[in-house]
């Protein structure tokens, strides 16, 4: 009992057309998204219309679609990269509009595709977000959380310039870890990456999620690695949140478009 799976049927809330609704009313969302709409300054264009979402604690959301279709601006808007509407993004209830951005930005981190680090050492890199509120973190504390990203230890005296990119991607992880967020976002973070790296980051979002129960909203470019690491699956489609499924059941999508993106006819 207590799986994620399940946590995601008793929780899961989403009120759009085509969408797949979960019966059950929300209770623990971490992160809830209502009626997000964004429409280009430039053209027109909407570039997210209407998005909800219920995001569940502890689990991990992933979002798959077309390149354009407006993942990144999503992922964007729920720590504030991009400013959402007043009231359209709620983090454990609360306007996140409302909150200190800054405060924010470390409750809920966020991860590229490609990592900058600074120029420095590992464990300086580690050790930033914490320095900027006075706290130095111990090299024991350090090397745990390179532990935590699936980074052996002995990295933290390395140079950030000597690591492979995979490697870089996860001292990035560790330095959002040490923020000690509620929430993890990750924008295609291994689409940079080689499988064996890509694997590493993989198995770290997962163990965060069973030992620290932490809330991952992730957006892929692979349907396959959505399938093998998320809980629950939302496809985004022009702007639109068109289908929201457990992974083992996307052969079920029923929009058109989701279809044809996942190659079901
Ligand atoms: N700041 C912006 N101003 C205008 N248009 C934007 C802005 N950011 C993104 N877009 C447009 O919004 C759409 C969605 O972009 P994006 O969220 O990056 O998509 P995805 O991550 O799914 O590839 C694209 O058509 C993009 O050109
Ligand atoms: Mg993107």
């Amino acid at each position: 009992m207590g799986s994620a799976e399940e946590e995601v049927r008793e929780h899961l809330l989403v009120n759009v057309d085509g969408a797949r609704g979960l019966d059950s009313p929300a209770k623990k969302a971490k992160l809830q998204v209502r009626d997000l709409t964004k429409q280009s300054e430039a053209t027109g264009e909407m570039i997210l219309s209407k998005v909800n979402l219920d995001v569940p604690e502890g689990v991990i959301v992933g979002i798959i679609g077309p390149s354009g279709s407006g993942k990144s601006t999503l992922l964007r808007a729920l720590n504030r990269l991009w400013e959402p509407p007043s009231g359209s993004v709620l983090l454990d209830g609360q306007d996140i509009c409302k909150l200190d951005v800054l405060t924010l930005r470390r409750r809920v981190g966020m991860l590229f595709q490609l990592p900058a680090l600074f120029d420095g050492s590992v464990a300086e890199n580690v050790r930033y977000g914490p320095q900027l509120k006075g706290k130095k973190l111990t090299e024991e504390e350090v090397k745990k959380l390179l532990s935590l990203a699936d980074l052996d230890p002995a990295f933290a005296s390395k140079a950030s310039s000597q690591l492979s990119v995979g490697q870089a991607q996860r001292v990035a992880l560790a330095r959002t870890l040490a923020n000690d967020p509620e929430v993890l976002l990750l924008d295609e973070p291994t689409s940079a990456l080689d499988p064996i790296s890509t694997q590493n980051i993989e198995e770290a979002i997962v163990r965060l999620k069973e030992s620290r129960r932490m809330t991952t909203v992730m957006v892929s470019h692979s349907v396959k690695q959505i399938q093998r690491i998320a809980d629950l699956v939302c496809l985004l489609v022009a702007g639109e949140m068109v289908e929201v499924l457990e992974p083992a059941r996307l052969s079920e999508a029923q929009h058109p478009m989701a279809r044809r993106y996942l190659q079901l006819s």
